[in-house]
């Protein structure tokens, strides 16, 4: 797949999934407004497709009733949305205020994103006209087994046919809508998942292994450290 920046004719929005609750972080509140590098982890994305030169608006779906924490500028075309209570729902309340023909879709808990990767992954899929959707994934380089139901080894996968999904993911903003109406919401981890369910196409852009996401309190210190060491977010 191609992955040069174009120029760009295709109008695209980013949606920013900040409404999870954080469970597994811990943190007594929204996981998007925890401090990561001196901020609230979700600005760290926010700034990202700020500096994107594909995108126009930005949505942010937010914790309902912590709409007030989340700081976007007035000068911009930031909107923010309640979320739901799963990450598709999330997604399906951003979708309500995208008009565009393309979206991006971004976790909050990934700050190590930046505008070439938003720019890069927008392009791929604007160069690949049968695909409805292209991810940003990275190689797994872990060993990969598969247990049977007495946790014993099953089979071993071949490493070379996996990757780790990430986002940032951008769709055709109206497969993405079908999809989300067609599909199981409440199961979907990922968004391209309800487009592989629907019977669509999705492609792969190889993204960096340091766009990790804060899931848990020792990713609050491996982002502190990356985010620290990378110049394009520091
Ligand atoms: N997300 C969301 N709405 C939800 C659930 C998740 O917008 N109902 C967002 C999160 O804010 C996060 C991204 O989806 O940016 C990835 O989700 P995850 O890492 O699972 O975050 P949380 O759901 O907040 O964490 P946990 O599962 O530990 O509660
Ligand atoms: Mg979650």
């Amino acid at each position: 797949m191609s992955d040069g920046p174009g120029p760009g004719t295709i109008q695209t929005t980013a949606l920013i999934v900040a409404a999870g609750s954080g469970l597994r972080l811990g943190a007594g509140g929204p996981k998007a407004l925890v401090e990561v590098g001196g901020r609230p982890l979700f600005e760290w994305a926010l700034d990202a497709c700020r500096e994107s030169s594909r995108i126009g608006r930005i949505v942010i779906a937010v914790p309902p009733g912590h709409g007030r924490e989340f700081a976007v500028d007035p000068e911009r075309d930031e909107v923010l949305v309640d979320g739901g209570a799963a990450r598709s729902q999330s997604v399906a309340a951003g979708l309500e205020a995208v008009e565009t023909e393309f979206v991006l879709v971004h976790d909050a808990a990934r700050p190590l994103v930046t505008a070439d990767l938003i720019d890069r992954t927008i392009f791929a899929l604007e160069v690949e006209p049968d695909v409805d959707a292209v991810i940003s994934a990275a190689p797994v380089t872990d060993t990969v087994k598969v247990i049977d139901h007495e946790g014993v080894v099953a089979s071993t996968l071949d490493r070379d046919t996996l990757r780790s999904v990430q986002t940032p993911q951008v769709f055709r903003t109206e497969a993405l809508r079908r999809a989300i109406e067609l599909g199981d919401v409440e199961q979907a981890t990922d968004d391209a998942f309800l487009i592989e369910s629907a019977g669509g196409r999705v492609g792969v852009f190889d993204g960096p292994p340091t766009n990790i996401k804060v899931t848990v309190p020792a990713d609050l210190a491996m982002a502190e450290f990356l985010l620290g060491r990378d110049p394009e977010n520091s």
